[in-house]
């Protein structure tokens, strides 16, 4: 049977490769499978975090999550925190793991910084606590953006140690989902850097919560070059903006980069920009308000987070019993 699991932090700024990534493929998901979306709101203290501002987040990413159309009738939304099995389990992931498997995450690098001394423990477990989100559900599956493969080899490698060290075959090993044809969107001022929440410019990334003036302006403003779009993929190589630019538009519009190639070869910015913006502003215009509409009502986004949570909770409480179990530990 598959299982999927997958989460998005509460950092604030959601936006588009969050949700060309991710947060859409979760939808087209739920139909076939079973589905647990999770706010990852103790990743998010990893640094530091505005309590105020984290109890809203969390809200917002539930709010993202069901504006973009996940059901939480069929798919289980939750907080990360409002189910103690995570943790727990992710104590245990932190005696299977090895410093050297941490060591080589480049996602601690980057965001450790120069001031590696000075970060906190819990970023450098992080992958942990992520293999413990997945593994507590025994999930197969798991539908992430391309900058999450790193961390998911990881939760394969922790899952089969664990595995070989206890004899005993009870974790899977996962699979990343990664599809669709903006599985890495880029900033929208830097070609060479990923769009992110934490970009200190506004103009690096559209976010889902903006409208149409906001979309507006920040395409205009995109950095591009000054050739016009060509006929084939190939000869999109070496221009990282135009790249992501059309790979957007093609996520949007639901076709292929070739198709949008096909139909936009030769033609200048000025005329792709202004048709990505009307496409962009058609697709997220009724996220954006419905995500409004939804945090301006906290008790239905807390009530459906509270409902998760316990169906969350009856799934993981099994399996971390048997963990405990194998482990040595005394239940009852
Ligand atoms: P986070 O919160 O950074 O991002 C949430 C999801 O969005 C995807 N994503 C992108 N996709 C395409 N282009 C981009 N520029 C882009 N930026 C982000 C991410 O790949 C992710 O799928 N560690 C995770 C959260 C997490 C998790 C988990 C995910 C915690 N536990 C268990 C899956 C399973 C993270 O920081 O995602």
């Amino acid at each position: 049977m598959s299982r999927i699991f997958s989460g998005v932090q509460p950092t604030g700024n959601l936006h588009l490769g969050n949700y060309l990534g991710a947060i859409r493929n979760f939808v087209r998901l739920q139909d076939d499978y079973e589905c647990i979306y999770c706010a990852v709101d103790m990743h998010a203290i990893t640094v530091w975090k505005d309590p105020k501002e984290l109890r809203s987040n969390i809200r917002e990413v539930a709010a993202a999550y069901l504006a973009s159309g996940v059901d939480p009738k069929k798919s289980i939304v939750f907080a990360q925190s409002a189910v103690a099995a995570h943790a727990e389990l992710a104590w245990i992931f932190n005696c299977v793991a090895r410093l050297g498997w941490l060591n080589r995450m480049t996602q601690f690098k980057e965001k450790a910084g120069k001031n590696r001394e000075n970060a906190s423990v819990g970023l450098y477990a992080y992958p942990n606590l992520m293999a413990a989100d997945i593994l507590v559900y025994k999930a197969t599956h798991v539908p992430v953006g391309e900058d999450q493969k790193q961390h998911l080899e990881l939760t394969r490698d922790i899952a089969q140690k664990f595995n070989n060290d206890y004899e005993i075959e009870l974790f899977p090993l996962v699979e990343p989902l990664i599809f669709g044809e903006a599985t890495r969107v880029m900033s929208l001022r830097d070609g060479s850097k990923k769009m992110s929440k934490s970009d200190p410019s506004d103009y690096s990334r559209i976010t889902l919560m903006d409208g149409p003036d906001e979309i507006s302006k920040k395409l205009r403003k995109a950095r591009t070059d000054p050739e016009p779009l060509p006929e084939k993929l190939e000869d999109l190589e070496g221009r990282p903006e135009a790249a992501n630019l059309v790979g957007i538009y093609a996520a949007l519009a639901d076709k292929t980069r070739s198709e949008i190639l096909q139909e936009f070869a030769g033609s200048q910015f000025s005329t792709f920009k202004p048709a990505l913006t009307e496409l962009a502003v058609e697709k997220f215009g009724p996220i954006g308000s419905e995500m409004k509409r939804l945090m301006d009502d906290p008790s239905y986004v807390d009530s459906v987070l509270k409902d998760g949570a316990e169906r969350a909770r009856a799934i993981a409480a099994p399996i971390i019993r048997e963990v405990k179990e194998v482990v040595g530990f005394l239940t009852d």
